[in-house]
């Protein structure tokens, strides 16, 4: 059976992960096919705190492609969207759905329309890279529902089209973004470098900081400092290919010391790059400093780095533990400096894995209170200021995106294929 006057609609329902980059992406050489100008490197976050759900529904009673995000309906006429949605049907194969007696041939689904319902289960407007996470679930489900074959990272290639850094949320653990060499852009690709097992002990803690100020876009920022910066230059030429393998070979022999130091030092120079773009562009805030400072100081008391910190294009600190222990560590640490306006629920400041808080022994209020300075601002006054920090979210390395076979997790409704 092909596509008729029938009224089916075939549906798929997938969840993906967000990721953070250790090692930076900034800087297109080809804009509309998003091709990089230097290799990066990123660890998935666990989707149980942060990920993003997709349905897509296909039937050939929708009489046009629509999309909804958060239950709001958007538009896909951006060439983005266009160009994933353009790429996705270009590879398509036949389906045949047994239980209900169908068979869509690769032909049909050039002419079938399809809904799209996101939800992503972390606030879109936190700056916690929710685009990522959006296009590599809608390329993932539209290629599961239409039968694409993921091979040679076809997948993260089309990805990529939607948004550079969702072609690295196609896998697990550690990612690497192949920068490539072809004008087409079919060898800009996303290979896993180890899955989420390989170094399972890390403890990842993002500080969604407060900030008024509406950012420069990620796309608008490194177009401008592919126009106007020298230091990028000589990033993306002479620092990030050695660093590139030495952060390999830290990740693989799992030596913390070195994958902090070439995080951190990677970090820096990326809003270094920021600064010497001109018009120079702020991503970080006060807040953001002062985080760098408190964990640089408690590194150097100890002479090892005992934390590794991050942060993209805003001014959230994504901050990597080696350990449980070490975590709780930093956990105290933060809640000493910035502590919960005090009619704030301790349980809602730390989302995501609150297993951290009795770990840390902190139950209450009263004992982030009496929490005592950390040995290195002894010789320092600290002032403990509340509402810089919005909220925690406490999470680990995760996995790659995946089915769900469960149609209660369908975001459409699967008669009519609108937005249950
Ligand atoms: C700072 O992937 O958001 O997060 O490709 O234009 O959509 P576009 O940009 P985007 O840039 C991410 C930049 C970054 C670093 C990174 O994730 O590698």
């Amino acid at each position: 059976m092909g596509v008729g006057t029938e009224s089916w609609v075939v549906m798929a329902t997938a969840r993906s992960p967000t990721n953070i980059a250790v090692i930076k992406y900034w800087g297109k050489r080809d804009e509309s096919l998003i091709l990089p100008i230097n290799d990066s490197i990123s660890v998935t976050l666990d989707p149980d705190h942060l990920c993003t759900t997709t349905t897509v529904a296909a039937s050939p009673a929708f009489d046009s492609d629509r999309m909804w995000l958060n239950g709001k309906e958007i538009s896909l006429s951006g060439g983005r969207f266009q160009a994933c949605l353009r790429e996705i049907r270009k590879r398509a194969h036949d389906v045949t759905d047994e239980k209900k007696g169908l068979r869509i041939s690769k032909e049909d689904w050039q002419n079938i329309h399809v809904h799209i319902a996101s939800y992503n289960n972390f606030p879109t407007a936190a700056g916690l890279a929710s685009s990522a996470a959006g296009f590599a679930c809608l390329v993932f489900s539209l290629a599961k529902l239409m039968n694409v074959s993921e091979e040679y990272g076809a997948l993260s290639a089309i990805a990529r089209q939607g948004s550079g850094s969702a072609c690295r949320s196609l896998y697990g653990g550690f990612v690497k973004w192949v920068m490539g060499n072809d004008s087409s852009g079919s060898d800009s690709i996303a290979v896993q470098l180890v899955n989420e097992a390989h170094w399972s002990d890390l403890v990842i803690l993002i500080a969604v900081v407060s900030s008024r100020q509406k950012e420069t876009s990620s796309t608008t920022g490194m177009r401008e400092s592919v126009e106007t910066s020298p230091l990028l230059h000589h990033r993306s030429k002479v620092v990030v290919p050695s660093r590139i393998v030495q952060m390999e070979e830290a990740i693989r022999s799992r030596d913390f010391a070195s994958f902090a130091s070439l995080t951190c030092a990677d970090s820096n120079q990326f809003h270094a790059v920021c600064l010497d773009t001109s018009p120079p562009i702020f991503y970080m805030n006060d807040t953001s400093h002062r985080i760098i400072s408190c964990i640089e100081r408690w590194n150097k008391l100890k002479g090892t780095p005992q934390v590794a910190y991050t942060f993209d294009a805003g001014p959230n600190a994504v901050m990597i533990a080696p350990n449980r222990k070490t975590a709780t560590d930093l956990l105290c640490r933060m809640l000493y400096y910035f502590p919960p306006s005090p009619d704030t629920e301790l349980s809602s400041y730390i989302l995501g894995d609150k297993t951290i808080l009795q770990e840390a022994g902190l139950k209450s209020m009263g004992d982030v209170e009496a929490l005592p300075p950390p040995p290195e601002m002894a010789d320092k006054l600290t002032s403990r200021v509340s509402g810089e920090v919005s909220y925690f979210i406490c999470t680990k390395p995760g996995q790659g995106p995946v089915l769900l076979a469960d149609e209660n997790e369908s975001l459409l409704h699967p008669q009519t294929g609108l937005p249950k």
